[in-house]
């Protein structure tokens, strides 16, 4: 059994824009993302992660809705602690575990990858869905040539010579920019920079050009050029290969540079999801109204990317029966105690919102940061 149908081999034209026009009439209620788009490819259904922490059961996924449509690139933002990553582990089950509750559907090619045994989904990571986490050096393994991974990781999934694979490992390592790419096929995982192994984990990622590919944080430790490099071969991979991916990133330039879509999660939930430009350029909820504002000005340093909005995310087990961000509102009111439906509220029609603030207090929110407490206040 494979997942959905791979990819084409280049015989289809590139799939079309994500965010074209659809036939939703202007105004409708639309409860779910945009219609008529390209294949969903990856459908998660009400996915629930639950850590079992000494106070109780940790909501750090408490209900997720999201589609990863053929070829788009779909951003996942949120602070610190807002549950992307468990998300992410938990598509392909890499964080199952004793103290892990998943609940929920992850429908990829006609299956649930949530009811899966261990050994079939092993059978999909890394060929259908590949992931790729921000620490290569745990991922690699630290006795074998990083050229001698990649092959490995092609063979392991489909009958092919040696050289061959090699041979199209060391393209692969020219195409994620590894300078010298055969010399470097040779290292160590040690023998690389973190920037090198990185991008070795993205060729790997690639090596079997996936349905999927799960990022998370791919490009936080590398430098701009570098990044830049990268980010044109996730483009490259959706384009020529219809590769979906979900990259979750905390960098709002990288998201403007290469989504198609972002979704915004906030203690566990989904807020806000539409196209870039949607949630960019007119943002509906507090918390990413908050998020936007709370980016420095493009020359500062990285470390200072982190959001600033004031007060904390939710970490803890208990979660109020309202509105997760309403505590750090400065919009809140009566009505946020019942926590909102993520839906079409304002915008087109898959420009998704969970906020029952009226429109017109968005748009003052947006005029004037302040009215969101961060900090930067106007600009
Ligand atoms: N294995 C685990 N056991 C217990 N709690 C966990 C576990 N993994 C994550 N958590 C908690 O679940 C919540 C979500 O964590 P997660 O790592 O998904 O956040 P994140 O959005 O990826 O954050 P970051 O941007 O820092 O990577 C956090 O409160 C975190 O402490
Ligand atoms: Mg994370």
């Amino acid at each position: 059994m494979t997942g959905p149908a791979p990819a084409d081999g280049g015989q289809q034209a590139p799939p079309p824009a994500p965010n074209r026009p659809t036939a939703v009439p202007e105004g409708s209620e639309q409860p779910v993302a945009v219609p008529e788009a390209p294949a969903a490819v990856l459908e998660i259904r009400g996915l629930t992660v639950g850590f079992d922490v000494p106070a109780g059961r940790l909501p750090a996924v408490a209900g997720v809705d999201l589609t990863l449509r053929r070829g788009e690139i779909l951003a996942l933002v949120g602070e610190s602690g807002s549950g992307k990553s468990a998300l992410a582990m938990s598509l392909v089950g890499l964080n199952r575990g004793p103290r892990t509750h998943i609940g929920g559907e992850v429908a990829f090619g006609g299956r649930n990858l949530a009811e899966l045994s261990e050994r079939e989904l092993r059978g999909i990571r890394g060929k259908d869905i590949a992931v790729v986490f921000q620490d290569s050096l745990a991922a690699l393994n630290p006795l074998h040539r990083v050229g001698a991974q990649v092959t490995e990781m092609m063979r392991a999934h489909r009958r092919m010579p040696y050289a061959t694979a090699m041979d199209r490992a060391v393209e692969l390592f020219g195409e994620v920019g590894i300078a010298s790419p055969r010399a470097n096929a040779r290292a160590l995982p040690h023998q690389l920079s973190g920037g090198m192994r990185q991008r070795v984990m993205i060729a790997m990622g690639l090596a079997n050009d996936p349905a999927v590919l799960i990022a998370d944080e791919p490009t936080t430790a590398l430098d701009v050029t570098i990044q830049a490099q990268v980010l044109a071969v996730l483009r490259r991979a959706r384009h020529d290969h219809g590769t979906a991916v979900l990259l979750i990133t905390h960098d709002l330039g990288v998201v403007a540079e290469v989504a198609d879509r972002v979704a915004v999660m906030y203690a566990g939930r989904i807020v806000e999801q539409g196209t870039r430009d949607e949630v960019l350029r007119a943002p509906q909820h507090p918390y990413t109204i908050g998020l936007l504002g709370s980016v420095p000005p493009i020359d500062g340093p990285v470390a200072d990317r982190l959001p600033a909005i004031p007060g904390a995310p939710l970490t803890g087990v208990d979660r109020p029966a309202g509105c997760a961000f309403a505590a750090r509102c400065a919009l809140a009111r009566d009505a946020c105690a019942e926590r909102p439906a993520l839906r079409r509220r304002h915008g087109g029609p898959g420009h998704l919102d969970a906020c029952v603030l009226p429109g017109p207090v968005r748009e003052s929110a947006r005029a004037g940061q302040d009215l969101v407490h961060t900090e930067k206040g106007r600009s």
